[in-house]
């Protein structure tokens, strides 16, 4: 258990840029999304799901981003369009964590979207256990409704996030962390 405390405490995030194309293998994916859907969440609705962008399908989603990027922005440079492309390239796997509420007498969306950054932060964990990096990003396309429903969501789903996941060999810099007094008091 004191390796579970220590695996905690250490985990931070990799930058996509510093992962390579060794990718989860399709056992390892499956742990993952099976983490991802083991997390607290009042109801059972079972609020979000998962989408999955492994190899070509990248590229497909990077067409969708580009081409809302390029309609948004009629003058944009090449450059910048084809970052817009390659947006969710670095990384061998991504997995979109959607936030897909249900109409519940008792349970409020806001618990439902809570519920689905769970699953975000589970699957960036698990993915972390396995020795892969992992990375929850969003960017101006995760609130873009026209990717949004060009990656297959529904008008009353949101992004919770993409998780980039893939191996590194690059040393990982950890960031500075909240100092407990500043943000822990006691009633
Ligand atoms: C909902 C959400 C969206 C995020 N989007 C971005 C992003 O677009 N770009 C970014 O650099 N970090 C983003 N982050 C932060 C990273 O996921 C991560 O927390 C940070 O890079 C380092 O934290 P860690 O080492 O504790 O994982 C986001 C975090 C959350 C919770």
């Amino acid at each position: 258990m004191s390796d579970m405390i220590d695996f905690l405490k250490a985990r931070r995030s990799v930058k996509p840029r510093d992962m390579n194309g060794n990718a989860p293998t399709e056992s390892e994916l499956e742990t993952i999304l099976t983490i991802g859907a083991r997390v607290p969440d009042h109801g059972k609705l079972a609020p979000w799901r998962f989408i999955v962008f492994q190899g070509e399908a990248r590229d497909r989603a990077g067409a969708v981003i580009a081409d809302v990027f390029t309609k948004r922005n009629p003058d944009a440079a090449a450059d910048d369009i084809a970052r817009a492309r390659a947006s969710l390239t670095e990384a061998p796997l991504v997995i979109a964590v959607v936030s897909s509420p249900k109409t519940h007498p008792k349970v409020p969306p806001w618990e439902q979207q809570l519920s689905a950054g769970a699953s975000a932060l589970n699957i960036v964990t698990a993915a972390t256990a396995l020795g892969y990096g992992a990375n929850w990003l969003t960017g101006w396309f995760a609130y873009d409704r026209d990717v949004l429903t060009g990656l297959g969501l529904n008008a009353d789903e949101q992004l919770a996030g993409f998780v980039h996941i893939g191996k590194s060999d690059k040393p990982n810099e950890d960031r500075p962390r909240p100092v407990l007094a500043d943000i822990v008091t006691k009633f």
